[in-house]
C-alpha cells in the first residue's frame, strides 16, 4: 500500500472562505489518521507533527472574531484544463545543458506548462558569452531565441510562467513579444517585511501563452504567498541557493497552469524545485541546467524526494 505524503499548504491560510478551511481541516484529519495507521515509520511521526499543527492552526484561525463574523464564500471551483490526461506514471528528467540548445531536442507541442525562472540580472551565459542586464545586445538574442522555441514546444492549450524582476521585465517583454503573448504580468508578494529602499517584497512573474491562445482564467495577477523571508523557510527548510524558489509557488503555478500527468518545461532549473513540485503533483518534468555544481545539487534534491516516496510503499 501505498501512503501519500502529507501536504502543507500554507496558501490555504490565504483564502478566506469558509468552506475551502473546513476542507482543509477534514484533509488534515485524514492525513493523521493515516500517519496514525503506521506509528512504526519515523517519517510518519514526523508528518503527524506537521498535520496536528495544519489542524490546530485551522481551528484557531476558524474560531478567530474575523471568521465568526464572515458571510461564507462561495467554494472555489476547480481548476477546469481543457486538457485532461488519464492517469499515467510521471518521469522527471534532468539534463545537464544550456538550454537554447538543448530546447532543439523537445519534440513540438509536447509540453503543457513552461515554468522557469532564469537569472534576473547578473546576465545569461548563451554559448560561452556572458552578459549583464545592461548588455541588451547580448542577451535580447538569447531570449528571443528562447521565446521561440518555447512557442514551438508548448501545446495549443499551453502555458507559460516566468520569474522576473522589475530589472529583467522590459528585456524579456521585448524578446518574447514577436513569438508569443504576454497574458499578464502576476505580482508575487512574498509577505515580507519592511527595509531598505522600501525592501524588495514583490517579484513578477511573466504569465505568457501561444498566440493562438486566450485562456480564461479567473482570479486575480497578485499572488500573496510566503517567501524564504515570511515562512517559507518552516516548509521547505534552509535555502540550498540563493536564487531558490519555495516549493509553494511552484505549485501555485502547477495547479493552475498544468493539468496533471501533463509535462512540465523548465528551462532554467537550478537547484530542482520545479522537478520536485512535479513529482508531488504527477506532472512529468523535463529540466536543464548547464552549471555542473548546481545541476548535481538538483540532481541530489531530486533522488532525496525519490527515496522518500518510495520510503512509503511497503
Ligand atoms: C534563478 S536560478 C533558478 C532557481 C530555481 N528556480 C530554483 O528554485 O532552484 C537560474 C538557473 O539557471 C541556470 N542557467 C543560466 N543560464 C543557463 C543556460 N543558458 N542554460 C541552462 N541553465 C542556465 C543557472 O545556472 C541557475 O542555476
Amino acid at each position: 500500500m501505498v501512503i501519500p505524503p502529507i501536504k502543507f499548504l500554507p496558501h490555504l491560510y490565504a483564502d478566506s472562505s469558509m468552506t475551502f478551511l473546513l476542507e482543509s481541516l477534514a484533509y488534515a484529519k485524514r492525513e493523521i489518521d493515516t500517519a496514525l495507521a503506521y506509528p512504526n515509520l519515523e517519517q510518519g511521526r514526523q508528518e503527524i507533527i506537521t498535520a496536528q499543527q495544519l489542524h490546530e492552526a485551522i481551528l484557531t484561525h476558524i474560531a478567530s472574531p474575523k471568521f465568526a463574523h464572515s458571510e461564507p464564500a462561495p467554494a472555489k471551483a476547480r481548476v477546469q484544463f481543457p486538457v485532461e490526461y488519464a492517469p499515467r506514471p510521471t518521469f522527471q528528467k534532468l539534463y545537464k545543458a544550456e538550454c537554447l540548445e538543448k530546447i532543439k531536442t523537445i519534440e513540438s507541442a509536447s509540453i503543457d506548462c513552461i515554468i522557469t525562472d532564469p537569472p534576473y540580472s547578473q546576465g545569461q551565459t548563451s554559448n560561452g558569452q556572458r552578459g549583464s542586464y545592461k548588455d541588451l545586445s547580448m542577451v535580447l538574442p538569447f531570449f528571443e531565441g528562447l521565446a521561440k522555441e518555447y512557442d514551438r514546444v508548448l501545446t495549443p492549450q499551453g502555458e507559460g510562467y516566468c520569474f522576473i524582476d522589475w530589472r529583467g521585465f522590459a528585456l524579456l517583454y521585448e524578446a518574447f513579444s514577436p513569438y508569443l503573448s504576454i497574458r499578464n504580468l502576476i505580482v508575487w508578494d512574498k509577505l515580507s517585511g519592511a527595509g531598505n529602499h522600501y525592501s524588495f517584497t514583490h517579484e513578477f512573474i511573466i504569465f505568457f501563452t501561444k498566440k493562438s491562445y486566450s485562456p480564461n482564467k479567473g482570479g486575480t495577477n497578485v499572488w500573496r504567498q510566503a517567501g524564504f523571508a515570511s515562512g517559507a523557510l518552516v516548509t521547505n527548510g534552509a535555502k540550498k541557493h540563493n536564487a531558490q524558489k519555495p516549493l509553494e509557488i511552484i505549485e501555485t503555478i502547477i495547479q493552475k497552469g498544468c493539468p496533471r500527468y501533463g509535462t512540465v518545461l523548465d528551462t532554467f532549473a537550478g537547484t530542482g524545485t520545479t522537478a520536485i513540485v512535479c513529482s508531488r503533483q504527477e506532472r512529468n518534468f523535463i529540466g536543464f541546467e548547464h552549471d555542473k555544481a548546481m545541476y548535481e545539487l538538483a540532481v541530489k534534491r531530486i533522488e532525496e524526494e525519490a527515496e522518500k516516496k518510495n520510503y512509503f510503499c511497503i
